[in-house]
């Protein structure tokens, strides 16, 4: 028989690349999918989350899949939400049937934005209250997928800093001595990329299923955190000019009281904290 491979759905997206990075240091044998002919090498296979899916075969068994891939702007899913509900919605949840009833457990990334950011450090199991098409379409999936809660572990996300944020962009601004202007209106409660894959990384292998949470301790504002860059590189703090969202024309949409989610799981169960916001943000401003 041939041996399980883990699956990571989404090759080529900020988090399923690291995690194939990690899987693979880890001695793990893992496939990754690309929904680009062009990107299709070894160990790569085609997958589209727009197609018919169900029934769909990996070529060999799957221990573990992690579902990274989707429709992951909030614009992209406001601007088209029939595409992008087919791929975050009704591939997304196909897919993991298929995988499940193949015996693979199933890891499905979802976000904070299943709550509608009323409450801090809100609970797992506080009723969902999505305000955007993107969360609207991560809650139906959360909630088709929470029929298998011993196979599929959904693990909702706050911010995810890798190495290309929106601060390395600020960052380099600032080493240029170019304004940068963050609202002083949008929060985040981030954790570092590496929290998150190698919290995804002991949720797979554990195959602890259901619902789990992951974000920072507190949420800031983009101007603080730009202040905590601009600080950090030793720039001049007079490039950091910050403005609100209602200045700018924003849609509501993205206006966020709180981003926190209650994390207690993952630190009684995986032994796992996020880092303090400040110091996530720093590194992400020294990256
Ligand atoms: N990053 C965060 O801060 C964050 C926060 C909360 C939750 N999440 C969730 O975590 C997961 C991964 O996020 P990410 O930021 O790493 O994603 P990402 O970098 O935005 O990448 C998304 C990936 O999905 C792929 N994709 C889009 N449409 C597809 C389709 N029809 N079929 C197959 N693949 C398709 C894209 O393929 P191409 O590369 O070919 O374009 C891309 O690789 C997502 O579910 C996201 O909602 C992320």
């Amino acid at each position: 028989m041939k041996e399980k491979v883990t699956l990571v759905v989404g090759a080529d997206s900020m988090i399923g690349q690291a995690m194939i990075t990690y899987l693979t240091d880890a001695g793990e044998l893992v496939i990754g999918t690309t929904r680009r002919p062009e990107q299709t090498e070894k160990d790569r296979i085609l997958l589209d989350l727009s197609e018919n899916l169900s029934g769909w075969k990996p070529p060999r068994p799957v221990k573990t899949a992690y579902i990274c891939a989707g429709v992951t702007r909030l614009d992209d899913c406001r601007r088209d939400p029939l595409r992008s509900a087919r791929i975050n919605v009704t591939g997304t949840c196909a897919l993991a049937k298929a995988l499940m009833e193949q015996g693979a457990f199933v890891v499905f990334l979802s976000t904070n934005q299943v709550f509608d950011g009323r409450i801090p450090h809100v609970r797992p199991d506080h009723p969902r209250s999505p305000k955007s098409e993107y969360g609207w379409q991560k809650a139906k999936a959360e909630r088709i997928l929470g029929q298998w809660p011993k196979n599929v572990a959904t693990v909702r996300l706050s911010k995810v800093l890798g190495p290309d944020s929106l601060f390395t962009e600020w960052s380099r601004f600032l080493k240029a001595d170019r304004i940068i202007r963050p609202f002083t209106d949008m929060v985040l409660s981030p954790v570092p990329l590496d929290t998150v894959v190698s919290a995804l990384g002991r949720i797979g292998d554990r195959r602890s299923g259901g619902s789990w949470q992951i974000s920072g301790e507190r949420d800031v504002s983009y101007a603080r955190a730009a202040k905590w860059g601009a600080d950090v590189l030793e720039s001049d703090s007079g490039l950091v000019q910050p403005w609100s969202m209602a200045e700018a024309g924003m849609a509501m949409e993205a206006v966020w009281q709180n981003t926190t989610m209650n994390t207690d799981r993952m630190r009684e169960e995986l032994g796992l904290e996020p880092p303090p916001v400040k110091w996530t943000i720093e590194q992400a401003f020294l990256l």
